[in-house]
């Protein structure tokens, strides 16, 4: 009996902190993986029907009617962070 109740784990104030800091951090996370917080591409037939990375930069190249800001990351799939429109029709033909 006496043997037990040494066993007994009793959460101290360090235990605690710890826990407090793990809940701190899955916080973080679930919060942070929600929407996309990037500028949308907005749905116009232009939008809809573009699906390659090259048709996107003829006009958001540097040349292009509307480049990207200055400092924009130069790789990447747009569609990674800019959310596609709705009734995007992708590279199937329509
Ligand atoms: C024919 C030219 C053209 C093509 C191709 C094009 N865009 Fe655009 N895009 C524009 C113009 C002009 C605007 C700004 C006016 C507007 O809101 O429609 C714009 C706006 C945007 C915006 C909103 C931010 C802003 O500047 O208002 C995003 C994001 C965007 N485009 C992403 C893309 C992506 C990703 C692709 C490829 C799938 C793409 N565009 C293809 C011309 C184009
Ligand atoms: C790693 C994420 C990422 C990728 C990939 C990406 N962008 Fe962006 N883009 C951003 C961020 C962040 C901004 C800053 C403004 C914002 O919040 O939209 C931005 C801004 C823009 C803007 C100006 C938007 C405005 O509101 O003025 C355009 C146009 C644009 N991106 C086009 C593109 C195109 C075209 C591609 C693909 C070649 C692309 N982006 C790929 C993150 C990205």
């Amino acid at each position: 009996m006496a043997n037990q109740q040494k066993n007994a784990w009793k959460p101290g104030k360090r235990d605690m902190l710890f826990l407090g800091v793990v809940a701190a951090v899955v916080l973080t996370l679930v919060l942070g993986s929600g929407e996309r917080k990037t500028t949308p591409v907005p749905s116009d037939s232009t939008h809809r029907t573009s699906s390659s990375k090259a048709q996107c930069l003829t006009c958001h190249g540097q040349e292009g009617v509307r480049p990207q800001p200055k400092g924009h990351i130069q790789s990447g799939q747009c569609f990674q962070c800019h959310l596609q429109p709705d009734g995007w029709s992708g590279a199937a033909p329509k």
